[in-house]
């Protein structure tokens, strides 16, 4: 017999809220409950849209029906909702970045423990169909030992003119863009495995806010990997490049495939010089199909529904939940070391989690 789905309300129905109302509608697992934002003109909307508005907070969380609480407010507020929602003994999402400090953090997780229920951040890039490329070659291990890959993000229209923008809402791109990033690698080299991160920040048009980001972990099985976000790059560079002990791949765009050489022969024999400007060299010159082998690999698929089918199996006792506190922690961790070090210069110590 299958199971009723899980009666879920969402509180911000601004762009996110509405991407979860979307997909709530759509799920096999949830079932929208309705809405809840301050601004009456978002209720009217959800209204009109034939979704329920909450009259207030209040009377969403008197809602005895409603199991679970999707939280798609401006990262500042996260905190005050998000645990009101848990002390009213509601399981909870809360979109990322889940919390501004540790501290705040930690409290959200110790109202969900003193509740006894579920909370969870939503990283749903974890289900990026680009990320999964490069995890499927980490994980194959067909290139060998990974030395590094670098993952790039790269916008040419600043910070969206929101909130994003101010620091006081806990705006700029680490924030925003870097908290997925830098889980996404963390899932590939394993969260534990960190040691430690490098970063510079970009205030190209903001000054208040990093308005990009580059940002180095470096990791105890050696291995490194960089993370970049620019609003200011009118060219991109690829999505994702990896080197290995066997290999490169690269992966230009979310769209394509992914191309991959391998080395099948590395001595080479008669290796032809190419003139560079400063003059002949066999270094640089190009392989061809004697030494090497192309290949490109197809997109992996990927559902993002199983976000809300793990989470909400994990409510039910049926498995583990895949966003870890540990990891949330540790996500959270690496952006504040990321201010740190870009504040002081220097590598900064991470005491990473599972
Ligand atoms: N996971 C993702 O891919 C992803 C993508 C975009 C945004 N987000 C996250 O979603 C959250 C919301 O971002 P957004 O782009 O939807 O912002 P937004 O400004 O479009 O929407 C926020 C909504 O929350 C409402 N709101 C503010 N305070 C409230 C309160 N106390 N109670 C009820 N409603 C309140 C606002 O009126 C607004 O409608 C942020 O944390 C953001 O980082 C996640």
């Amino acid at each position: 017999m299958s199971q009723k789905k899980m009666k879920t309300a969402i509180v911000g129905y601004g762009g996110m809220g509405g991407w979860h109302a979307d997909h709530l509608l759509k799920s096999d697992v949830a079932e929208l409950a309705g809405i809840y934002d301050i601004k009456e003109e978002r209720g009217k909307l959800a209204e009109s849209r034939g979704i329920r508005s909450y009259a207030s907070y209040e009377e969403l969380l008197a809602d005895r029906s409603v199991e679970l609480v999707t939280v798609a407010v401006p990262n500042d507020v996260h905190e005050e909702v998000v645990v009101r929602a848990l002390k009213a003994g509601k399981n909870v999402i809360c979109e990322k970045p889940v919390a501004l400090t540790l501290e705040s953090l930690d409290r959200m997780i110790a109202a969900a423990k003193q509740s006894g229920v579920h909370f969870s951040t939503h990283q749903n890039r974890r289900w990026d169909v680009d990320y999964l490329a490069m995890k499927q070659i980490y994980d194959s291990g067909e290139l060998g030992r990974v030395i590094n890959i670098e993952s790039r993000i790269h916008g040419s229209r600043g910070i969206p003119s929101d909130w994003r923008g101010e620091k006081r809402y806990g705006g700029g791109m680490l924030y925003d863009w870097g908290i997925h990033l830098i889980d996404q690698m963390l899932c590939i080299f394993g969260f534990e495995n960190l040691e430690s991160v490098f970063c510079t920040l970009d205030h190209i048009t903001n000054q208040e806010v990093d308005d990009g980001f580059r940002l180095i972990l470096r990791f105890k099985s050696g291995q490194h990997a960089i993370v970049e976000m620019g609003t200011y790059n009118f060219i991109a560079m690829p999505r994702f490049y990896l080197r290995a002990e066997k290999g490169t791949a690269l992966l230009r765009d979310w769209r394509e495939e992914t191309q991959v050489v391998q080395c099948t022969h590395w001595h080479e024999n008669e290796v032809l010089p190419v003139q560079l400007a400063a003059g002949l060299t066999k270094t640089m010159a190009p392989r061809d199909e004697l030494t090497t082998k192309s290949y490109t690999v197809p997109r992996p698929t990927a559902d993002v529904h199983d976000y809300y089918r793990n989470f909400i199996g994990a409510v039910r006792g049926e498995c583990e939940q895949l966003v870890t506190y540990g990891q949330m922690r540790t996500d959270l961790k690496v952006i504040l070391a990321a201010f740190e070090s870009a504040e002081k210069g220097g590598f900064v110590a991470v005491e990473a989690e599972k």
